[in-house]
């Protein structure tokens, strides 16, 4: 099999793996666990949850970007972060960039300690906010997926 299309097949099944995951994260388990009874203690779930997802988010994040950059090496595209048309090649790497931070460094360093310290004192205030935080980031990263689905098959908004 040709590299390039090994490379794109990975891209894309780690992208589905991770994103896939952010999305059901977003749309049913924050919602149910925000209409959930507190004494069911939505947020020591959440974390159990969002914990076990940690891993794979990791592995396909790190795959993503392995991926991404050496499809780029390939493509020879590094101009491409200096053409405005190529937005969508911006906002992946935005994207993943944000992700990494999170996961690699926020989480561990503060943002585990602070989820689980705000959520034992406002525990509705903190899933809201960790809500809000996921529906960004979910949205960011579905602009970034459309974009690169159309433009790396010849549709370009400009
Ligand atoms: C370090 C970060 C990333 C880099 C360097 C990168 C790079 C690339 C490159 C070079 C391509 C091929 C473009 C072409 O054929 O002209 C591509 C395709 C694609 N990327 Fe990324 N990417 C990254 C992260 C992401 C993220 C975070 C997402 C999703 C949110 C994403 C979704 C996609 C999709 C859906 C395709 C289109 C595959 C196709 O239809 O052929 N990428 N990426």
């Amino acid at each position: 099999m040709n590299t390039m299309v090994l490379l794109r097949v990975v891209h894309v099944l780690s992208i589905i793996l991770w994103i896939g995951g952010v999305a059901m994260v977003t749309t049913v388990l924050l919602p149910a666990l925000r209409r959930m009874d507190h004494d069911g203690n939505p947020i020591d779930l959440f974390e159990r949850i969002e914990g076990a997802f940690g891993l794979q988010a990791k592995i396909t994040t790190t795959l993503a970007g392995a991926s991404g950059f050496l499809l780029l090496h390939l493509l020879h595209g590094w101009g491409r972060y200096l053409e405005p048309r190529f937005w969508w090649l911006h906002l992946m790497t935005l994207v993943w960039l944000l992700f990494t931070v999170v996961l690699f460094v926020l989480e561990p360093l503060v943002l585990h300690r602070w989820f689980h310290e705000q959520g034992a004192l406002h525990p509705a205030e903190t899933l809201a906010r960790a809500h809000r935080l996921h529906v960004v980031l979910l949205a960011l990263s579905l602009v970034a997926a459309a974009g690169a689905i159309a433009g790396s098959h010849g549709w370009f908004l400009f």
